[in-house]
């Protein structure tokens, strides 16, 4: 082995938490949508790399890790963008040659899935990629316009299922805080709408599905940041955060109690960490989230609080 020979990465690379210690193979960079609170395409433009370099970077993280490799994720922002025919060629690339590779993961836009027929979702599931993260970040339309993601509740609802039925896990993530201070009727709908999305995708079986709640930060140059400076945006409070989390939970009402929603709000951006299953637990999270609001001092502090 040539201990000089390097994995290609172009910093800052973007994959979620949970895939901390996957191989991480950039097969795209950057992100090809321009989210107002997301900085994933501020540093790069976006690119799908050459599929033989992608492979290259295969074959030396097989040379150096070899039968450790179990997990794998594409970087960056929406690899799921990739032509089916070159994810797919990477894809069973990587499941040839990496002999303990149990599934590969990647970052997707609704439009993205929305893109792949359901015979290419199953090829791609088949091939061994199973778990896709997606942005929803509310299922409130006029509020994903406001912050420029470029899909619709119905595409969300129309690209889970389509993920569900090619067997390939869902991970969903939502932001709290999206709409900002002082929209009361916003913040409502948010959560509310949210909850009807989530409670419109739950499926009929006992499968595993996630979903994650992130609290809103504001990055240094997104569009976000450029409205925080200028005034016409303003961050919600912890308190409010906390409401507007509680609303959610209050609304989830699943039409089958066999779901095994893994529900998740313990990134570092939020202030108050919480594990549950949906929608059994809904008493639990309810009660740990009425705690954090009598209780204000366990909360994290606002300089810990990182994305
Ligand atoms: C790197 S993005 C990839 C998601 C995928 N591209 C999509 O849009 O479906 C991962 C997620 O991080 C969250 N995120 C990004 N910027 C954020 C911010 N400023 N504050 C809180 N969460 C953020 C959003 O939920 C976003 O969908
Ligand atoms: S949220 Fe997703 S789609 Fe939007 S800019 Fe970030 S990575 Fe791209």
């Amino acid at each position: 082995m040539n201990s000089s020979e390097r994995i290609y990465y172009i910093q800052p690379v973007f994959r979620p938490p949970s895939e901390a210690n996957s191989l991480l193979i950039q097969l795209t960079e950057g992100c090809s949508f321009k989210c107002d609170f997301c900085m994933s395409n501020l540093r790069k433009e976006f690119k799908i790399r050459e599929i033989d370099d992608v492979k290259k970077d295969v074959d030396i993280a097989k040379r150096k890790f070899g039968n450790l490799i179990q997990k794998l994720f594409f970087l960056d922002g929406n690899a799921m963008v990739t032509p089916t025919n070159k994810l797919l060629e990477v894809t069973e690339y990587a499941m040839k040659n990496l002999p303990n590779l149990e599934r590969i993961g990647v970052y997707a836009h609704a439009k993205d899935i929305l893109k792949k027929t359901d015979t290419q979702l199953k090829l791609l599931s088949e091939a061994g990629l199973k778990i896709a993260y997606v942005g929803f970040e509310t299922g409130y339309d006029q509020l994903l316009q406001e912050v420029n993601k470029n899909a619709t509740k119905a595409d969300y609802i129309e690209a889970s299922k389509k993920l569900m039925k090619a067997d390939i896990m869902l991970s969903a993530t939502f932001i709290n805080g999206l709409g900002g201070a002082n929209r009361p009727d916003i913040s409502k709908v948010h959560a509310e709408e949210s909850a009807d999305l989530v409670n419109k995708i739950c499926p009929d079986d006992d499968r595993i599905w996630y979903i994650a709640f992130l609290t809103l930060m504001v990055p240094q140059g997104t569009e976000i940041y450029r409205r925080k400076l200028s005034g016409s945006f303003k961050e919600m409070n912890s308190r409010e955060i906390l409401q507007e989390l509680k609303l959610f939970i209050n609304k989830i009402n699943f039409h089958n109690n066999k779901a095994q929603c893994i529900f998740r709000s313990n990134h570092a951006s939020n202030y108050l960490p919480i594990k549950g299953t949906l929608d059994r637990d809904k008493e639990k999270i309810l009660s740990v989230l009425n705690y954090g609001l009598s209780h204000e001092d366990i909360l994290r502090p606002e300089f810990y609080r990182a994305l």
